[in-house]
């Protein structure tokens, strides 16, 4: 059942052109596909041809080689291992076609894998490996064809037609139906196909590419009326294309770029070529409906399966194995074009901050993997925050270590080398290395093979006689069962000095090199000793500047607070600075939940650091806000051996709180003045960052519980002009026990209910919130009108919210209970949907006695569920491997 990197062996049969033909029916119930391959062998004689093939009704007679029909005895369909046998008594030694014709349901299809209905429309999704639900085919990445499609339907249901590359013809035929073929001239791997058909409204723009080459650019979207909110994704759309041309010298290769918005989508987006799919979240937005965060999401996700056109799909991989060769990549570019479009440092602390949330968690839990894993169950399964987050880090690193120009010329050799080809991380680093041939990458290449957070421990000692500062450096990478010995890594710190009086003091190493403000320490060592020169007495040093390397940097015998206070205030490195006010932060929080009985008051040093950023008008608003967003609930857990989930919240909540309190004059003064603010809306960072101020500053005022402050909620959720102000006050008032709650949530829902992606956040709001009857709140929505376990969307929003942020909640255990009839409900509907709430499970080893035995019987009631998928059988499987 399991499959490792170690078996991968390059595939007997290679296909070099596919020509499909889709006959599309009135209601998804009896799609006929064909199929011819152009196929060549790449084996010995006697060979036997293995095609994929998931539910495909084999239409009788249809197989072909060569034009010749196959015989019953010649060929066998095995619908439990999903594969079509052809013997090799048929077979050409050289190259032949082969020939199919099947039916299959896409109305049926609940999976959202192959051809699926959105809403009345076609469309499709095939990565990993949903075309073998198309037809049959070798269905893996390293096999790569040209591709002809021709695509039929009714002309008046589904008059939009689009499938990767032109359209050079089409047509009407017969009883009100038309047709339009399609050529993809560049080799594609058949997780790259796409198709769509169905009554579709577009926004249109055209780019010219650096070489001049004009290419069309077109959103298509349901209903007329949702093209005004497919702007934004357009400017992405060109802002990328652009940003791809200037930084990394990639021009775009296909005539035409299309992007299509469908509600019912199990994840992002996908990168087919030149059709873009994308869950209508990360399309379909206006400032009514969206927050300036989705705003940012859909310029972020529309650049990332941009970018993918280069590192995905020119040169893609050559098995699931090597997904974080594209994803690590590709979510680095897109995470460098927003920091470069709008503030690199805001940017910068938000992916942090998921990686520490969502990606330490893993990586320290039962489904822990290197970002390239060696073995799995199903590919699907490592479409994660380690492959995705982590491998973006890798790639930073990278880039950290050779500098700037060394990383584009290593990116120039990468895609110049391998375009056109399915190759593996190797590859990539080889490419950095051939161009730094300076800098050994023996040691870093390790990243891609061991899992877990690394520990850097970093010992500080000061000399007053010799002026200098020791830094005695520790990495320790946790051991596994599944990595029972680990080795160093190398890992780049960078750093810089902050001195007494608070200016910087230059990083001196008396190694020969210029003494410099900022230095990175390349640390591949166990065990490392840095000695720093001239530094005067007093000096604090800032290390992991910028969060340089995703590993938890530790100091031996901790971190004061008064230090933490002065690099809040004084450091260069905005990063830095907010990363003191979260240890900060963090440390009292620590302090709270591990000790008995009431809390302890917030220290005065810690209030007064806290406000002086708050008052600092020196300081980007949107950075001011962001100190103020704490760590979250997930990463306390994460620091302790046994969480108290309702601890954890009381201490987070008395923070806040009592920050809130010491803070009130000056945050009504924010609150007072973005109020006063009430200009038309603007998207640029530095009103973003207004808005965010001013919301932080309402949510902690709203700690408070004052009635004064739920009316003013009550007020903005009414008249507020812009999502991102509405939904901060209804997210105050949705885990407030006030009488304005209910009503804004009424007034809310009837104003919004015929909007999809509106409603979502009306679920995820309730399904997040902090109340204590948080649980009867989501049961009951489960039965809601606007709740439908078939769309994705709505799944997320009400159970993944709940999961993540409130399954623990209430303590008799019943969340759980909860979660896990969902997950088995689910997966017969969408494994892939039921995997992702099954990982609300992963951490129960972090809980007390009570709460692991709970989580572990529902973890086996899940596994001894009747036709459990593979995908959530093996997330429950290695929980329970750690039982
Ligand atoms: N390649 C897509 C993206 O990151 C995601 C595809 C997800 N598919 C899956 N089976 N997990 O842009
Ligand atoms: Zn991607």
């Amino acid at each position: 059942k399991t499959k490792y990197l170690a078996d991968y062996k390059p595939p007997p049969y290679f296909i070099s052109h596919t020509e499909l033909t889709f006959e599309l029916d009135d209601d998804g119930l009896d799609t006929v596909v064909r199929g011819k391959l152009h196929m060549r062998s790449a084996c010995e004689p006697g060979t036997p041809l293995v095609l994929d093939g998931e539910g495909l009704a084999l239409q009788p007679a249809s197989l072909k080689v060569n034009e010749t029909v196959l015989q019953n005895s010649e060929y066998e369909y095995n619908e439990k291992t999903h594969t079509l046998t052809i013997s090799p008594s048929v077979l050409p030694s050289d190259t032949f076609t082969f020939e199919s014709v099947v039916k299959i349901r896409p109305a049926k299809n609940t999976v959202l894998e192959g051809l699926y209905m959105s809403q009345g429309d076609y469309c499709t999704q095939c990565e990993a490996e949903g075309f073998r639900r198309i037809t049959f085919y070798i269905d893996r990445p390293d096999v790569m064809a040209t591709f002809s499609v021709r695509v039929e339907a009714d002309r008046k249901k589904y008059p939009v037609l689009l499938s990767n590359g032109n359209c050079v013809a089409k047509g009407d035929s017969s009883d009100n139906r038309h047709w339009a073929s399609f050529e993809d001239k560049f080799p594609k791997p058949c997780y790259l196909f796409a198709l769509v058909a169905g009554d579709l409204s577009h926004l249109s723009d055209k780019f010219v590419t650096m070489n001049g080459r004009e290419v069309d650019l077109k959103v298509f979207v349901k209903g007329e009326n949702e093209v005004r909110k497919c702007h934004h994704a357009m400017r992405s759309l060109k802002k990328a294309m652009k940003w791809d041309e200037e930084v990394y010298g990639l021009e775009y290769n296909y005539d035409v770029f299309n992007i299509v918005a469908v509600p019912t989508f199990v994840f992002g987006a996908m990168e087919n070529t030149s059709l873009n799919v994308f869950n209508s979240k990360y399309v379909l937005v206006s400032p009514e409906t969206a927050t300036d965060t989705d705003y940012n999401s859909v310029e972020g996700v529309v650049a990332h399966e941009y970018f993918h056109n280069y590192s995905g799909n020119r040169v893609t991989v050559s098995s699931w194995f090597q997904l974080s060769l594209k994803e690590g990549l590709t979510v680095f570019r897109d995470q460098s074009f927003s920091a470069d479009m709008n503030s690199a440092t805001v940017k910068r602390i938000r992916d942090v901050a998921i990686l520490r949330t969502a990606q330490f968690a893993e990586d320290a839990g039962p489904m822990s993997h290197p970002i390239r894993p060696a073995s799995y169950i199903t590919c699907n399964s490592f479409y994660t925050a380690t492959v995705y987050n982590k491998g973006a880090e890798v790639i930073r690193m990278l880039k950290t270590i050779v500098g700037p120009e060394g990383f584009r010329r290593g990116t120039d050799i990468y895609f110049s080398r391998n375009d056109g080809k399915a190759v593996t991380c190797e590859d990539w680093v080889q490419a950095i290395q051939d161009a730094n041939t300076d800098i050994d990458l023996t040691v870093f290449r390790r990243w891609y093979n061991q899992s877990g957070t690394p520990v850097v421990s970093v010992d500080v000692a000061y000399d007053e006689g010799l002026s200098t500062m020791t830094l005695k450096l520790n990495q320790m990478i946790p051991a596994t069962s599944k990595q029972p010995t680990t080795e160093p890594m190398l890992i780049p710190i960078r750093m810089g000095l902050i001195g007494p009086d608070g200016s910087q003091v230059p990083v001196d190493l008396n190694d020969g090199s210029e003494p410099a403000l900022t230095k990175v320490l390349n640390f591949s060592d166990r065990d490392e000793k840095v000695v720093l020169h001239n530094v005067p007495k007093g000096t604090v040093p800032s290390l992991l500047r910028n969060f340089s390397a995703p590993v938890k940097l530790e100091r031996t015998g901790g971190v004061s607070d008064d230090e933490l206070a002065f690099l809040m205030a004084n450091d260069v490195d905005e990063f830095n600075r907010w990363e003191s006010g979260q240890k900060l932060a963090l440390n009292f929080m620590l302090k709270c939940v591990s000790e008995e009985g009431e809390f302890p008051a917030v220290p005065e040093a810690i209030i007064n650091a806290f406000r002086r950023t708050l008052t600092n008008e020196g300081i980007d608003a949107a950075l001011r806000a962001d100190v103020f967003v704490l760590p979250a609930e997930s990463y306390i857990t994460e620091q302790l051996d046994v969480a108290d989930p309702v601890r954890i919240r009381a201490a987070r909540k008395h923070f806040r709180k009592q920050l809130a309190a010491s803070l009130k004059d000056d945050l009504e003064k924010i609150l007072e003045t973005g109020m006063a603010d009430t200009g038309e809306y603007k998207l640029d960072p530095e009103s973003q960052g207004k808005r965010a101020l001013k919301n932080v500053a309402l949510s902690y005022l709203a700690a408070l519980e004052s009635k004064d402050c739920y009316e003013l909620c009550l007020k903005f959720v009414r008249s507020g002009t812009n999502m991102t102000d509405v939904l901060a006050a209804l997210s105050v008032l949705s885990s407030s026990s006030s009488p304005e709650r209910e009503i804004a949530l009424c007034e809310f829902y009837e104003k919004w209910k015929s909007d999809l992606l509106v409603v979502d956040k009306w679920l995820s709001i309730q399904s997040t919130c902090t109340r204590d009857d948080v649980y009867d709140i989501v049961k009951a929505l489960t039965a809601h009108e606007s709740y439908s376990e078939t769309v994705p969307n709505k799944v997320y929003a009400l159970l993944r919210g709940y999961g993540a942020a409130n399954v623990h909640m209430p303590t008799d255990g019943s969340g759980y209970r909860f979660l896990s009839e969902q997950v088995s409900r689910l997966d017969r509907i969408n494994p892939q949907v039921a995997a992702r709430i099954a990982r609300s499970f992963t951490r129960w080893r972090k809980y007390d006695a009570v709460r692991q035995a709970q989580m572990e019987a529902e973890l086996r009631k899940i596994k001894q569920t009747e036709g459990l998928s593979k995908d959530v059988f093996e997330v429950v499987s290695n929980c329970l491997a750690q039982a």
